[in-house]
């Protein structure tokens, strides 16, 4: 007798997941957020390098604080430490003067950290891929997919609250495709590929400038003619 043998661990690991949207729904999303970019988008120090390092610095800073008061530190945090090497070799007492006044002084501890770790472990060389860069002190999946798309052109997906508050809105997501494992799936699907580092800092200034939590600015929003949250009766803050 014959039974149908159970799939394999790793084959049900490659399964892929159902597109969370048409295929030209996707195209639509990517090509209207990167043109409102071009146009719209900020103009941010950290986003005229491709330095990985002051990309690094730009993003610890920025996951606690605002733009602009993160911009009142990035500067004259990199003249003090320019590069890995000198924020590795610098003093802790020294690092967290830097870092007064921004707060949360254990992301400057984990920056000062990895940067020690990216000197004697990878002889000064940055990783480059999301699962690498992890691996180093205070680098979570957001940081590391900013990381490498905006420094290496990776092809790796970002999700922050405002990428997040985009894709449940846009996809019209029900509150069991709300959990982060989800969130981070239908990022994954729908970064395009060879513009991560285009579509990740477009996805990010929709999401904080024009798809905001309470009121968002719908008739501003380059997605609205596409947008599935035009569709439902739900106010968009509400969701
Ligand atoms: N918040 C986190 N990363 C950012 C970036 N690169 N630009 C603007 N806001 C951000």
């Amino acid at each position: 007798m014959s039974r149908t043998p159970k799939p394999k661990p790793d084959r049900a690991k490659q399964r892929k997941d159902p597109p969370i949207a048409h295929p030209a729904t996707i195209r639509a999303f990517q090509r209207r957020l990167i043109a409102w970019y071009r146009k719209h988008g900020r103009d941010l120090p950290w986003r005229r390098t491709r330095d990985p390092y002051a990309i690094l610095v730009s993003e610890v800073m920025l996951q606690q604080t605002q733009v602009q008061r993160a911009l009142l530190y990035y500067e004259k945090f990199l003249q003090k430490y320019p590069t890995a090497e000198d924020l590795a070799q610098a003093h802790e007492p020294q690092v967290r003067e830097a870092w007064d006044g921004l707060g949360y002084y254990a992301r400057a501890r984990n920056l000062h950290k990895a940067t020690q770790q990216i000197v004697t472990q990878h002889r000064g060389k940055f990783p480059r891929n999301p699962e690498e860069l992890t691996k180093l002190p205070g680098i979570g999946p957001y940081t590391a997919g900013a990381v490498s798309s905006f420094a290496f052109h990776r092809d790796a997906a970002i999700l922050d609250t405002n990428a997040a508050r985009v894709l449940r809105r846009f996809f019209g997501l029900v509150p069991r495709q709300r959990t982060p494992r989800f969130l981070w799936t239908v990022a994954r699907q729908v970064t395009p590929k060879g513009q991560a580092h285009v579509f990740n800092q477009a996805i990010m200034d929709v999401g904080a400038t024009i798809c905001v939590a309470r009121t968002p600015r719908c008739p501003h929003c380059p997605l609205r003619p596409v947008c599935r949250q035009g569709k439902t009766t739900a106010p968009a803050g509400s969701v």
